[in-house]
């Protein structure tokens, strides 16, 4: 007998929870995971901490560091290097990981098939990009089918309590609750394997307001009504991700406009599952923008801060970010195009579109699909949905988007350059730790030797990037002194300069802390 769908959903659960095990108590040589078989459970982190993996036990290494500036590179890849997971050193991993799935919700929180069985479908349709074939526009539809169970508002609270750090929702602000509750029911939602996904499309009118001229110049489509099945089933993960010609219906072919083109996607069933499609011609700019700590302010790299804003606290634009973007979008060529790229999971994703719609113009969107949930599929994410957009626009020029403290954009980024000259226009990465003593974390800019040095630039804050000639290729502000080293840098661990005495012990217990709590939920 073929196992029930929740058994298999069980068991691909338990393989990703082994592994994302074998994180939370990590080895300098990482020993091959012993994966177990057993139900999840949702408890409130009794929070572990293993001092072996800290560096807070470290802390005279750091002296050390701080005391020895001379050499001190060398010093610090011999001694952090060698002691500590990679991830430790070349930056920040997303602590907002391993969060549980299917069947992990249902038996951690006692709730059936039957009991889901009269709860609405609902469908995350992330905003698709399309591209202009032989066959006409190939949309790339993805996103994800769920149920959001009935969970009573103090089982949320309590799991809502998991994310925080030295405080609790009972003690949030009114709105920072609703925040809270809201995140953490986006969290515990059951996602729907085996299911089929049929859209609408009709022409989306142009979107006013302040910002946005439109995801570049983008215009309202001529046509494009019809309605498409996708051809396959969600995947056990609830997850759909395929590419699909759809009929022109007079939509404007992309090889006789410079514009954008917007369609709205509706999904069937449900009215969750609204989106804009973005039809973008062959050739231009594409912004492709991560999000955290450099469109909002975020501080992942600061644990207790990192999850209050990701988890209780609006979203708040990173200075005046929003102004860069908007005058981008306004002063630009018509057919540019912005693609937003997050590797947040899937479920946190409607925050994250609802904050960029209303402060930035509008795009597709990337984030990450659930069945990148173990920890090679995790560091390989970002790379993975990168390429795909480079594959599917291979006449267009990108700009690429970051911040210094994450590791994948450190060696993602650069590493596209080399592999696409042709299609790298610029690379803008806020340097966060000029601006935030709070993120000391090294930083690895060994990927960018090579690279003509004018295609780059570290950035301290927006203003920085006004006056460039992007579409002429200027990328570098002159008056922006570069201190490119090609190898690990951490200028406030008094590796550059004399900032050394910001290394805070208290923000290196919440870091572990955080990561350890995030791992426990999966357990
Ligand atoms: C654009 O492509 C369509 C379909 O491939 C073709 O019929 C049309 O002639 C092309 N238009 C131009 C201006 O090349
Ligand atoms: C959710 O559960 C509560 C308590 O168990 C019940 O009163 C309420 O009617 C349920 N709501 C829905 C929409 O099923
Ligand atoms: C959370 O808030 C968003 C935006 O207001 C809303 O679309 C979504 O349905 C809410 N999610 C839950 C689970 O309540
Ligand atoms: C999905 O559609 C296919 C093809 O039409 C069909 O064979 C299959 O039974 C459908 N699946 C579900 C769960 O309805
Ligand atoms: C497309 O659909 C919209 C509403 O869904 C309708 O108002 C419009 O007339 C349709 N256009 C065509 C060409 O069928
Ligand atoms: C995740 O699923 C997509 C299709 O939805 C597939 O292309 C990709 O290879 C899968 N990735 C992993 C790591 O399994
Ligand atoms: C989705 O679109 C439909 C049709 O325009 C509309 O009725 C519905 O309110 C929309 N849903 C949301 C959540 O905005
Ligand atoms: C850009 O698009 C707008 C709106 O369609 C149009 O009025 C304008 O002429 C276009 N500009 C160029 C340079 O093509
Ligand atoms: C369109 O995108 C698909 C999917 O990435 C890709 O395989 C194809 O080569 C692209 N077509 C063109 C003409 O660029
Ligand atoms: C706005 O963008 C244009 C074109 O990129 C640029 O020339 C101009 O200096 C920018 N202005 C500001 C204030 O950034
Ligand atoms: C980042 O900023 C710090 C502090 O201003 C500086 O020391 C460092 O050289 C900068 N990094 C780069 C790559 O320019
Ligand atoms: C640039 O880097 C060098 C070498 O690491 C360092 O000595 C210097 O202080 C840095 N300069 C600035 C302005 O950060």
């Amino acid at each position: 007998m073929a196992p029930s769908r929740t058994s298999q959903r069980a068991l691909l659960l338990s393989a990703t929870l082994g592994l994302v095990n074998a994180v939370s108590l990590p080895e300098p040589t990482a020993a091959p995971a012993k994966v177990e078989v057993r139900p999840p459970i949702v408890t409130p982190a009794a929070i572990r901490f293993d001092e072996r993996y800290s560096y807070v036990e470290r802390r005279d290494i750091l002296d050390d560091i701080k005391s020895g500036v001379g050499g001190a590179i060398k010093s610090l890849e011999s001694v952090i290097g060698t002691a500590l997971p990679s991830f430790f050193t070349d930056g920040i991993p997303g602590w907002f990981e391993g969060l549980p799935t299917g069947s992990a919700v249902m038996s951690s929180l006692g709730i059936n098939d039957d009991d889901l069985a009269a709860i609405p479908t609902q469908v995350l349709n992330v905003p698709p990009y399309a591209n202009w074939t032989d066959k006409g526009w190939n949309v790339r539809f993805h996103g994800n089918v769920y149920k959001i169970p009935n969970i009573s508002q103090s089982k949320i609270d309590d799991l809502a309590n998991i994310f925080l750090i030295d405080t609790s929702v009972e003690q949030l602000p009114d709105e920072q609750k609703a925040n809270a509750r809201n995140l953490t029911r986006s969290i515990f939602v059951v996602q729907q394997g085996e299911e089929n996904v049929t859209v609408t499309l009709e022409p989306a009118p142009m979107q006013g307001g302040d910002g946005e001229s439109g995801g570049g110049n983008s215009i309202q489509a001529t046509g494009g009504n019809q309605t498409i099945k996708l051809p396959y089933e969600t995947t056990a993960e609830g997850d759909f991700d395929v590419f699909v010609p759809i009929q022109s219906n007079g939509l404007t072919n992309g090889n006789e406009t410079n514009n954008v083109q917007r369609l709205n996607v509706h999904t069937l069933g449900t009215d969750s599952g609204n989106a804009t499609a973005y039809l973008v011609p062959s050739t231009g700019i594409t912004f492709i923008s991560d999000i955290d700590d450099i469109l909002r302010v975020t501080k992942i790299y600061d644990p207790k801060e990192g999850l209050l804003n990701s988890f209780a606290r609006d979203f708040t634009p990173w200075m005046n970010m929003p102004d860069i973007y908007r005058n981008w979008s306004q002063t630009l060529p018509n057919n540019t195009h912005f693609h937003y790229l997050t590797t947040t999971p899937e479920q946190a994703t409607r925050n994250y579109m609802d904050f960029i719609y209303k402060t930035y113009p509008g795009g597709s969107f990337d984030t990450r699909p659930l069945n990148f949930s173990d920890v090679s599929a995790t560091l390989a994410i970002r790379d993975y949905l990168l390429r795909k957009i480079f594959a599917t626009f291979p006449e267009r020029k990108f700009v690429l988007v970051a911040d210094t403290s994450n590791s994948d954009v450190m060696k993602d980024y650069p590493q596209l350059a080399h592999d696409f000259p042709n299609q790298v226009q610029c690379i803008f990465l806020r340097n966060t730790s000029s601006t935030d003593s709070s993120d000391w974390f090294p930083y690895n800019t060994e990927g960018f030797k090579g690279l003509n040095n004018r295609s780059y630039m570290f950035f301290h804050v927006p203003d920085d990037l006004t006056g460039l000639d992007i579409a002429n290729g200027q990328c570098l502000n002159e008056s922006i002194k570069q201190n490119v080293t090609f190898s690990r840098q951490a200028e406030v661990l008094g590796i550059h300069g004399s900032a050394g005495s910001r290394v805070s012990g208290g923000a290196t217990i919440s870091f572990v802390a955080a990561l350890v709590a995030a791992m426990l939920l999966t357990l």
